[in-house]
């Protein structure tokens, strides 16, 4: 079966957000095309700024669209629920997929996203993690406006939990990543999301969300170190 692929909201690793104008686009060209969506939305409830872009599925009238959402980004990483919502044809083929590869997920920690969901928990703590990662964001996207902008470009997101950016000046990546690494502070070689990970690549991805607000400031410090050695070099 042929699909698109999409995360429309602080793409994962791009954390960049498509427009409405573009969503019925991507619906317009699925359906005269005859493929399905596959609306993927694991990071639309973790906005830190702007407004909010209705999901595809919202204008969906045709049954082409299968959007999906997960617990993982806004209880706990390891909670690996999700869910889905699609027609009642493709949940049953999905549910078979899915019994081929785990029969089911765990029980417990459905149990718990249902607790959650059923106390109506989990609006006040959306809110909460919410003004959390505003101010890590911000904090880190702040320090890197400071001190590493001569070595690299970048857009601040408006949500989610990373920052993509692009190395300036010919800066080896994966010499940069295995350097910064050695300087203590980790970020994400931009080859590991790329289908031929061989291919040639700028970019890192920096996450804000693990990092103590005292982690963020140290670690683009020493990114800049980081950058500064190999300028050097
Ligand atoms: C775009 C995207 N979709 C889905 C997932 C998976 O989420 P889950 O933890 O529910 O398996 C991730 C996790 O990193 C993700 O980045």
């Amino acid at each position: 079966m042929r699909f698109i692929y999409t995360i429309p909201n602080f793409q994962n690793p791009g954390g960049i957000t498509t427009s409405l104008e573009k969503r019925h686009q991507i619906y317009d060209l699925a359906k005269k095309y005859g493929v399905i969506i596959l609306e993927d939305n694991p990071y639309g409830d973790l906005r830190v700024s702007g407004e909010n872009v209705p999901a595809i599925k919202s204008f969906d009238t045709d049954g082409i669209v299968v959007y999906s959402g997960s617990f993982s980004k806004i209880i706990s990483p390891g909670m690996r629920v999700g869910f889905t919502v699609a027609p009642k044809e493709i949940i049953s083929k999905m549910t078979v997929a899915k019994q081929t590869q785990d029969v089911h997920t765990t029980m417990l920690t459905q149990l718990i996203v249902y607790n959650w969901l059923k106390d109506g928990k989990i609006d006040g703590h959306v809110e909460k993690i919410r003004a959390i990662y505003r101010r890590k964001l911000n904090l880190m996207c702040d320090m890197m406006d400071e001190y590493l902008l001569p070595y690299l470009d970048y857009h601040r997101p408006e949500g989610g939990l990373f920052v993509w950016a692009k190395l300036k000046d010919g800066i080896n990546m994966l010499e940069f990543v295995k350097k910064a690494s050695a300087n203590g502070v980790s970020v994400v070689p931009g080859n590991a999301f790329l289908v031929d990970m061989s291919a040639p690549c700028d970019y890192i991805r920096l996450n804000f969300s693990t990092p103590s607000d005292e982690g963020i400031v140290e670690g683009i410090k020493l990114l800049a170190k980081t950058a500064e050695e190999m300028k050097g070099q």
